[in-house]
């Protein structure tokens, strides 16, 4: 390998110092001309080359032309560590460990775009510092059941809010001449049955619901690659899929970047090569064992395309395209030599973790004002629950990290809690022990044999002669709870966590329950517990974020992407939805119809009148806000104009804080159904004690417009609507009629 660089960079240097510099070379043509010129250097085995990978996350360059390697990595919240060159066992370098930023259901619950560029600015330059290209991230699944086992990586329930998020996410990344690599592209809404499922969904649901964040990650965010799904539309692989790649993402949409495939996402050669993907990864082809070496020459896209070619069954058409989209992705890369240098593990990066966990933690409920606790007095804290310990950056897939450091809740909170502060730790239940991924362990040693009744009853002793009892449970990164390739059981707390919380609750009225996760729990026990905080998977400075909540050292000012259902039966999914599936007779694919259509998530229990446990976009402050009422620019407009709505609002209490605007509109008569309101506009103010600022957002025709299939475009029906301004969307605060003329 290392004989293969030298020679590329020797001939790389030779071009480059030429009198004349091939055009592919010379940074001052224009890019498609760069493209133009290498593709007619590259003879048809390096075209074939360069369209599949050489090792578990790189595919070559040309090195005859001093084309580089590309260099992917997971995403999408921190670095992943090196594996081997051709096996998924760690290198073990000592040098490849990350900042673990807080997944992205956590960004998402910020609301706030200012983060998402800090986020994808951060996590850029420890791509680029770690030499790596392409980021495998960010996600922008909808969350259409809280069972789907990856949640965590996505940005929520809601495409304006998911859309919103990811654009600031991808430019960030992309100043750093790395390639944000969106995915899974698209209808990946479940991990159960991931390669086998046939999603059904109607082309309304399809254009409304589940491709607008990927619509904007490509148009306004400038992604230059996208990432297949593993499960079927339309009977055919998503990662090749002429439905979605040829006729949306690279027909309606214009995209130019690569599509790349999800790791053995590729099924097929010769649909390989008609249903538009580019760059195929991670297969396993010809009955070769899963992860065998040296697979790389019976990829789909390499030996047998090349033999399909060389009898003449196929032309190159095909080919030059894919080669162009590469070539485009290494040129923004790899051959960017602009790009800056990157950093890793750098304080900043430390406090941008730190500030978006801050923002994106929510306070779901605070009943007698429990939070913050005052650490100035002398208080007594015990501290209950396995999730107080356990480290969560190590689990979960492919997005397992091997951090520099973790801080847990405990250490946190014992951090944060100053001298006045006694802080006691008991277990309070037993989880999952084990702390491994692919070689990287945790080094935790959870063990404990104790009982339940054991650990409950040791638990409800302590809690009685405290002030406060901060219970840290939830989910963890282990199979069936926050965990790729699979779903969870039920929407219940495992490990019997509710009768911890339960005898918490009759033992002390200060208990605060703070759930660490990346999806919605049940909460039997929520009107007997005072405060409760969701507290996501937050990464490297996990434990200081929490405190920083707690103490009241961060007012906080999250609210929620998604919403919590009370049961598992009030989620549209699973009432009207079919999930997970019916399988087909005699074949392994399990059909699927998103029978739900459009109404997921606050869509269905507003329109349904299914009250939730916490609503889509619910999050409490330390501080009070009033809006004052709505008021617009405008009565009525027409064609592309727009209308302004503007709300005051004022910090009433007596600490600064922050507060989500949230814009929803409604269409009360409309030919089609609609949903009783959706998300078009918020806007974040942060407001010291007494303040008063003034929130505009504005709407337009396409926030109006709902998609006829039957005429395959956006409509906007003539007539009122309604503006619904609140800070959740169970609150709104006031509302504006106007009209679409
Ligand atoms: C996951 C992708 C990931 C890839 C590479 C796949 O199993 O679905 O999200 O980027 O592996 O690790």
């Amino acid at each position: 390998m290392k004989l293969k660089y030298i020679f590329s960079l020797i001939v790389f240097t030779v071009l480059s110092t030429k009198a004349e510099k091939p055009i592919y070379l010379d940074l001052n043509q224009p890019l498609e001309d760069r493209v133009e010129d290498a593709l007619s250097r590259m003879t048809l085995k390096e075209k074939v080359n360069i369209i599949h990978a050489q090792s578990k996350f790189c595919s070559p360059g040309v090195q005859r032309l001093g084309i580089p390697e590309l260099w992917t990595t997971d995403g999408p919240h921190g670095i992943r560590p090196e594996v081997l060159w051709d096996e998924w066992e760690q290198a073990c370098w000592s040098n490849d460990s990350c900042v673990a930023f807080p997944a992205l259901t956590c960004l998402a619950a910020t609301w706030n775009p200012e983060m998402s560029a800090l986020y994808g600015k951060s996590i850029g330059e420890e791509a680029r510092y770690r030499k790596k290209s392409v980021i495998l991230g960010p996600g922008v699944n909808i969350y259409r059941t809280p069972l789907n086992g990856r949640n965590f990586e996505y940005m929520g329930e809601d495409p304006y809010l998911a859309g919103e998020m990811v654009v600031p996410y991808i430019k960030g990344v992309q100043s750093n001449g790395v390639a944000a690599c969106v995915k899974h592209y698209a209808l990946n809404n479940q991990e159960l049955n991931r390669h086998t499922t046939n999603v059904i969904v109607d082309d309304r649901t399809l254009y409304e619901i589940y491709l607008p964040a990927f619509k904007k990650a490509v148009i306004d965010g400038g992604a230059w690659s996208i990432m297949g799904a593993y499960n079927y539309y339309k009977d055919q692989h998503l990662c090749h899929n002429q439905y979605m790649l040829n006729d949306i993402l690279k027909g309606e949409w214009g995209f130019d970047g690569a599509v790349i495939s999800d790791w053995g996402g590729t099924h097929n050669t010769e649909e390989a090569i008609t249903n538009g993907l580019d760059l195929e990864f991670g297969s396993w082809t010809n009955g070769l064992s899963n992860g065998r070496s040296n697979a790389y020459d019976n990829y789909y896209l390499a030996d047998p395309y090349l033999k399909l070619i060389k009898e003449g069954k196929i032309g190159t058409k095909e080919l030059d395209d894919k080669v162009r989209r590469v070539l485009r992705l290494i040129f923004r890369t790899e051959m960017n030599p602009c790009r800056p240098y990157g950093s890793l593990c750098s304080d900043e990066h430390y406090a941008a973790a730190r500030k978006i966990a801050g923002e994106g933690i929510v306070l779901l409920k605070n009943k007698g004002n429990v939070l913050p606790i005052r650490s100035s007095m002398p208080t007594r804290i015990l501290v209950v629950g396995e999730n107080a310990l356990k480290m969560m950056t190590v689990g979960g897939g492919s997005s397992s990290l091997k951090v520099q450091r973790e801080i847990s809740p405990l250490e946190g909170i014992r951090n944060c809690a100053g001298n006045n502060c006694e802080v006691r730790f008991v277990r309070g239940y037993v989880g999952d022990v084990t702390g491994e991924y692919n070689g990287v362990t945790t080094g935790q040693n959870l063990k404990d044999d104790r009982s339940p009744s054991e650990l409950i009853a040791e638990a409800v002793r302590e809690a009685k002669g405290v002030d406060y009892v901060i219970f840290v449970g939830g989910l963890n990164k282990s199979q069936h709870q926050d965990c790729e390739d699979s779903d969870r059981a039920g929407l219940e707390l495992p490990y019997a966590q509710d009768d911890v919380i339960e005898a918490l609750a009759d033992a002390n009225k200060n208990l605060i329950v703070v759930n660490i996760s990346g999806n919605a729990v049940a909460m039997p026990w929520v009107k007997k517990v005072p405060a409760i905080v969701q507290a996501w998977f937050i990464g490297s400075e996990a434990g200081n974020a929490i405190a920083d909540v707690i103490f009241g050292n961060v007012n906080p000012s999250g609210k929620l992407p998604f919403t919590f259902p009370v049961k598992l039966t009030d989620v549209a999914a699973h009432a009207v939805g079919e999930y997970p599936g019916l399988k087909r007779v005699n074949e392994d694919i399990w059909d699927e119809q998103y029978g739900e259509g459009i109404l997921v998530g606050y869509r269905w229990h507003d329109t349904k009148n299914i009250s939730p446990l916490f609503a889509f976009g619910h999050g409490l402050s330390y501080t009070t806000f009033a809006f004052g009422k709505i008021k617009s620019n405008r009565n009525a407009i027409s064609g592309d104009e727009k209308v302004t709505f503007t709300v005051p609002v004022t910090n009433t209490g007596d600490v600064a804080g922050a507060e989500v605007v949230q814009l929803y509109i409604s269409d009360p008569k409309c030919s089609v159904m609609r949903p009783a309101k959706e998300l078009k506009g918020f806007a974040k103010v942060f407001l010291q004690p007494g303040e008063t600022k003034e929130v505009s957002l504005e709407i337009g025709k396409d926030d109006l417009s709902y998609f006829d299939a039957g005429k395959h475009e956006w409509v906007v029906e003539p007539g009122e609507f309604k503006a619904l301004v609140g800070s959740a969307s169970d609150n709104i605060k006031s509302f504006a009629t106007f009209k679409y003329n």
